[in-house]
């Protein structure tokens, strides 16, 4: 079904015991996880694993102000939730072998120290996960600074989180979750929904992206190219807007832009589709309707927010991502993953220089690393200057095959286990993943 349902606007948890609780220096929220029966495609239901009964729920985050969740995991298989994006001390940072077993809750604590960016809540336990993140449990974290509040950029109802997938179906509604065939027509959901259509006034909206796919990249244009103006990555502000035609998005990449839905006439339809669907495929990912005319006092300055200078590399990495046909494995630096090996150790407020190669050209697939704990800035891509809608902080960054991606990273304030992996969860299941550890 195209354009069948309404988008369902992603849910706002409250505080438990409301905000700015008396006494309280931060807010508490409570995420369960647990299977639902849901329905996804009309007249059919299917189990999936949800945070709180909800596609996508969102925790709204200020600066300066932790949030401490207490998690319950009332599915029967592990769970470790991670804060991708978080800047978070390890022991809340969802280890891999940090599970939290069926039955059992626990609090994590998210200080919040960190600059204004889209952040979201998933899975990381071994083997685990990538279903886990299949089935649906995934929860947005936007955290928001005095910085950011003060730009005239679109707030309240006109900030518009939407979280994209693909999925498949089978013809009784339940979610198919098979490798081999995840080219086979699969479904896109935004904030949970099949293809859905999203009335609109006609007046500037930041649209805040956040692909929560285990494997899919899309390439997003709206109408004709209609100019989409790119605001933000993974790490938040980039220093200036972008105005682009096409929006490029990673499995846990997020990009943010401002659409100006004024220069459609009211009662006019804008499609938003996948420049990069599979063939056979449909490309409409959804619609958004000019149903109305609205005030609209925002505007988006020409400046936005200079990427911190993360200072002059004193350690070079190297990391080279391949698959190894001999055993299906997907190795960095020609190993898979070991749980028992640290790989190495970075110095607390020592800045690297990392090279990532993809030297896997003859089966030609693509990589995409992400680092925990902190944000990195690109340097280049393959010796060239990175694109400007690069130039703010990442956490997460695809390299083609055959080619190389170098960012300076600066690990700061919490010591101990982090990953870095693959963000396609099938790679990353298959051994792209290491471990390192920060120390003081
Ligand atoms: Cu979004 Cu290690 O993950
Ligand atoms: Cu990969």
């Amino acid at each position: 079904p195209v354009f069948a349902v309404p988008l369902k606007r992603a849910k706002v948890l409250r505080p438990l015991g409301g905000h700015g609780r008396h006494g309280a220096g931060y807010d508490v929220y409570r995420l369960t996880v647990r299977e639902h029966d849901v329905t996804v495609l009309p007249g059919t239901t299917t189990r999936m694993r949800l945070f709180n009964g909800e596609p996508a729920p969102v925790i709204r985050a200020t600066r300066g102000r932790p949030v401490v969740v207490q998690q319950t995991n009332a599915l029967g298989v592990p769970f470790a939730m991670h804060l991708h994006g978080g800047h978070v001390p390890a022991r809340h940072d969802g280890h891999p072998a940090d599970q939290l077993l069926p039955g059992t809750e626990r609090l994590f604590h998210y200080p919040n120290e960190q600059r204004a960016s889209t952040m979201w809540l998933h899975d990381h336990s071994h083997h685990a996960h990538a279903e886990n993140t299949y089935f649906g449990a995934v929860a947005g974290y936007l955290l928001t600074d005095e910085f950011e509040e003060r730009l005239p950029l679109p707030k309240g109802r006109y900030d518009v989180p939407l979280y994209l997938r693909d999925a498949k179906f089978a013809e009784d509604g339940s979610l198919v979750h098979h490798m081999e065939d995840f080219m086979d027509r699969p479904t896109i959901l935004v904030n949970g929904r099949p293809r859905p259509y999203f009335e609109v006034a006609a007046r500037k909206y930041r649209i805040r992206l956040t692909n929560t796919s285990n494997e899919r990249a899309f390439l997003l244009r709206l109408g004709d190219g209609d100019t989409m103006t790119h605001i933000a990555s993974d790490g938040g502000l980039l220093p200036a807007p972008v105005p682009t035609p096409a929006l490029e998005i990673w499995p846990a990449e997020r990009q943010e832009v401002v659409v100006d839905f004024s220069r459609y006439p009211v009662g006019s339809q804008v499609v938003l589709t996948n420049a990069i669907a599979y063939p056979g495929e449909a490309a409409e990912v959804m619609r958004f309707d000019v149903v109305r005319t609205a005030p609209d006092p925002s505007s988006v300055p020409g400046t936005l927010r200079p990427a911190p200078d993360l200072g002059e590399p004193a350690v070079e990495r190297e990391f080279v991502m391949s698959f190894d046909p001999a055993t299906g494995q997907h190795l960095i630096n020609g190993r898979p993953f070991d749980p028992a090996r640290i790989d190495f150790r970075p110095r607390l407020g020592v800045t690297e220089l990392w090279t990532v190669r993809n030297t896997d050209t003859k089966f030609g697939i693509p990589h995409s690393l992400h680092t925990h704990l902190e944000h990195f800035r690109v340097v280049d891509r393959d010796g060239k200057a990175p694109a400007p809608g690069e130039a703010g902080l990442k956490d997460t960054v695809t390299v083609m095959p055959g080619t190389s991606v170098r960012f300076r990273i600066r690990f700061t304030d919490h010591t101990g286990k982090f990953m870095y992996h693959c963000h396609l969860l099938g790679h990353q299941m298959m051994g792209m993943m290491g471990q390192m550890e920060v120390v003081g």
